[in-house]
């Protein structure tokens, strides 16, 4: 099967994300390949997102996240939980938002480009699989509608393979 991803146009983010979100329901539909899931799903924010510089995954495996599907320049590949803003947010399983990442202690510099960061948990039931990590050359370019919106999206990505087993 193919997909035909057109990249919605607004400018307004809750409608992007709404759009989206939409748009990633049916790119994930029928497929529970985690790996698979993560790269289409990257592929999809990259694409659909103004001003981002690197998307992508880092999974948790054996005690550090390790670097999973992405879109952007080669990024470092593991990330012991309480470093960097990844494993910070990892560590306490909660979204963190890094307006600039050049006054965040421990952030890890993996595109030069990077000004700012969101990253958000991926927890299952009570497990923690990885990370969603956005990276922007623009300080200050996610906010809480951004937060929402991807947490959102990696709800979708979580239920893709809730029931996998
Ligand atoms: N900046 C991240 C590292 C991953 S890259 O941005 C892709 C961090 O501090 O955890």
């Amino acid at each position: 099967m193919s997909h035909s991803i057109a990249i919605p146009v607004t400018a307004n983010k809750r409608e992007l994300y709404r759009e989206l979100a939409l748009q990633l329901s049916g790119l994930l539909e029928g497929e529970r390949d985690p790996i698979a899931n993560a790269a289409n799903m990257s592929a999809l924010i990259y694409h659909a997102l103004p001003d981002v510089n690197w998307v992508g995954f880092y999974f948790l495996k054996q005690g550090e996240l390790v670097v999973g599907p992405f879109q952007g320049k080669p990024a470092c590949v593991r990330i012991g939980l309480g470093r960097g803003v990844c494993g910070t947010a990892a560590e306490a399983r909660r979204s963190v938002v890094v307006p600039d990442v050049h006054a965040f202690p421990g952030h890890i510099a993996c595109d030069d480009a990077s000004r700012s960061e969101l990253v958000v948990p991926l927890v299952q039931g009570d497990r923690l699989v990885g990370v969603l990590d956005l990276d922007s050359p623009l300080p200050g370019r996610f906010d809480e509608a951004d937060r929402m919106g991807c947490e959102n999206l990696a709800a979708i990505y979580l239920a893709a393979f809730r029931e996998e087993g």
